[in-house]
């Protein structure tokens, strides 16, 4: 039943293992798929199981599809269907998919399944985590973003309206089913958005990775099933390879995935979220982060002119647009607000040497403040 073209990367965190299967236009077998993953978990089995779907209205279709599937299979089946956008992530979503379960009759053993991005995978997410003290879920990332990011690794969440990701839990699900055809209906700019972390994972941890990126550019921009399913593969390893050894963000080691995110994080809170989007904040984050680490003498110029290239290839800014421009000072009194800079320190992920990077911390402020200015 395993395709050849089907590559499998598997997360291992004790009992809460559990596989990311990557797929083109291979959707029929996602009930096999969720059969195994439910045949190692006999406290979930049950004659008649139950689903309950969680999209957006730009993920409807691949949710219809899915959720058709499991009703042949004879399982009941419910749905709920989001506005789309980083307004969802919101309390009020939230109470929505509750009543939603509770009319559904939602147990222990209802699985709750994700067809969405990050917005989708996160609020759904966050409602397993919580509903029932836990329900067992099940991600289907359809952007790029989520597909790389978000969907792996168990950070589940909404907003506050004063901070976004506020509130959340750690919950793994019990699989990540990915189908490179979603991407389909991807508009460009999400797909590139989402180069940008595909990017960061060379910069930070594989430095052949990069080298691979560089030399499929013109693949992955055709968006070639074979070239896309061995990027996403490598990603979604690298990003597991720091989650299972820092699963609760306890070590700092995770921090290392937060590389271009200082910056970017103040660029999407000052020019307000929807007009860069993450991948592009964070895209212009790590290029400001190499410079920074070029003034601190950690690297050469060339692993910035590098990266640079690299981004631009994939459509990605690599400095602020003209139309939000900001001022330096505005951006640091941001990052010292950042809910990850201890007691108003300046600290950066930065890096060594293409491939490897290190949490830096005590950072000069002119330092920075020339680096915004340039
Ligand atoms: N939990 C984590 O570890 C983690 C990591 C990174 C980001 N995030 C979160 O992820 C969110 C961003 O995720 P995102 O970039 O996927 O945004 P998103 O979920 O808002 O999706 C972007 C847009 O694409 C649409 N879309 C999704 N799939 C589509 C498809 N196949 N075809 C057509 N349109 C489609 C969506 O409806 C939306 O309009 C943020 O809220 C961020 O905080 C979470
Ligand atoms: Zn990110």
């Amino acid at each position: 039943l395993t395709p050849v073209d089907q590559i499998i990367e598997n997360v291992q965190l004790n009992d809460r293992s559990y596989e990311i299967v990557i797929n083109t236009q291979q959707e029929s077998l996602f009930h096999h798929h969720l059969q195994m993953w439910l045949s190692s978990k006999p406290h979930l089995q049950l004659r008649q199981p139950k689903a309950f779907f969680i999209g957006d209205e730009n993920t409807k279709p691949i949710l219809k599809s899915l959720a058709a599937q499991l009703a042949n299979q004879h399982w009941t089946v419910g749905e709920a269907i989001v506005p789309a956008g980083e307004a969802s992530k919101s309390l009020d979503q939230l109470s929505g998919l509750y009543d939603r379960l509770v009319a559904f009759e939602a147990d222990r053993r209802t699985i709750v399944i994700a067809v969405g991005g990050g917005v989708v995978g996160d609020l759904a997410g966050y409602a397993a985590a919580s509903f029932n003290r836990g329900q067992p879920f099940v991600q289907v990332p359809t952007t790029l973003l989520a597909t790389v990011d978000s969907s792996v690794g168990g950070k589940v969440g909404i907003n506050h309206p004063r901070a976004k990701n506020l509130i959340g839990a750690f919950h793994q699900p019990l699989g990540v089913w990915i189908d490179t055809a979603y991407f389909n209906s991807l508009p460009d700019r999400e797909f590139f958005s989402g180069m940008a972390e595909v990017v960061k994972y060379g910069v930070i941890m594989d430095a052949n990775f990069f080298h691979e990126l560089e030399r499929d550019v013109h693949a992955i921009n055709r968006r070639d099933p074979a070239v896309l399913r061995h990027m996403i593969a490598q990603s979604c390893r690298l990003k597991a390879d720091v989650v299972q050894q820092d699963e609760y963000e306890r070590t700092g080691l995770r921090a290392i995935l937060n590389y271009g995110h200082t910056f970017a994080h103040a660029y999407e809170a000052l020019v307000g979220y929807g007009t860069l989007l993450h991948g592009e904040a964070v895209s212009i984050g790590m290029v400001a982060a190499s410079q920074l680490a070029e003034k601190l003498q950690r690297i050469t110029p060339d692993v910035t002119l590098r990266q640079k290239n690299l981004l631009a290839q994939f459509n990605l800014p690599i400095e602020l647009p003209a139309n939000c421009k900001l001022d330096a000072d505005s951006i640091i009194r941001c990052m010292k607000l950042d809910k990850k800079t201890v007691g108003g320190e300046l600290r950066f992920i930065l890096p060594t040497r293409l491939g490897y990077v290190e949490t830096v911390p005590s950072v000069p402020e002119h330092l920075v403040r020339e680096v915004l200015n340039a």
